[in-house]
């Protein structure tokens, strides 16, 4: 029998990379937008932590959905430690409403100014919040590195010009898709999602 998961979010390239590392997988889940089950309901992200935004979003779908399908939410960000953890689970927003990554990385490069290399660390954390059918999940995968003195490349996105992997000599905005693929918080979460339905 082929699994639904409905993924809380409107985001199609989400929705493909996710139906894409499941059918490699040989599972055989087909993943659902919420505008199937009428929308994705407006949740407020009040939680302190990934994990509690990750299952506030997918428990926000599910109260809408059908009662045989699983639900899938995400949250994710940056943890700057001179910063003492921020902007984490406000990444999204951390230079105020509206979202806007210039002005939330010129925020965090204004924050670290002074900071010098070895006192740099950050990450890159996502969770994934699995529910429905009794189940209540979450896989968390997180890519370590260090925040530059200033922007480099010009591809990716939020905060990708500024973060430089420790398992890369580039940002994440220099370096392609499948290399991100390969190490990325996303991936790793993703993985250990996969790796959970398979031995179920
Ligand atoms: P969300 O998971 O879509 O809510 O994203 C939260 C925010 O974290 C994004 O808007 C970005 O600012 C930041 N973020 C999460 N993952 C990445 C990434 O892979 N690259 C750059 N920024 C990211």
């Amino acid at each position: 029998m082929t699994q639904i998961i409905y993924l809380a979010s409107g985001n199609a390239h989400k929705l493909h990379e996710l139906q894409t590392a499941l059918d490699s997988a040989g599972l055989s889940v087909t993943v659902l937008g919420p505008n199937k089950i009428g929308g994705m309901p407006e949740v407020e992200e009040t939680g302190s932590t990934f994990e509690a935004n990750s299952l506030l979003k997918a428990h926000g779908l599910r109260d809408v959905g059908p009662a045989d399908g699983w639900y899938l939410a995400d949250d994710s960000g940056i943890e700057i430690d001179a910063l003492d953890g921020r902007p984490g689970v406000i990444s999204a927003r951390y230079a105020g409403e509206p979202c806007d990554d210039e002005r939330n990385n010129d925020k965090v490069l204004q924050e670290m100014e002074g900071v010098p290399d070895g006192q740099r660390a950050c990450r890159f954390r996502c969770v994934l919040a699995l529910v429905g059918q009794g189940i209540e999940e979450t896989f968390s995968g997180a890519c370590e590195g260090v925040l530059l003195h200033e922007r480099k490349g010009d591809g990716g996105f939020g905060y990708d010009p500024l973060f430089l992997p420790n398992e890369s000599e580039h940002t994440f905005a220099e370096i392609g898709l499948d290399e991100k693929a390969k190490i990325s918080h996303r991936a790793r979460a993703l993985t250990k999602l996969i790796d959970w339905i398979k031995n179920r």
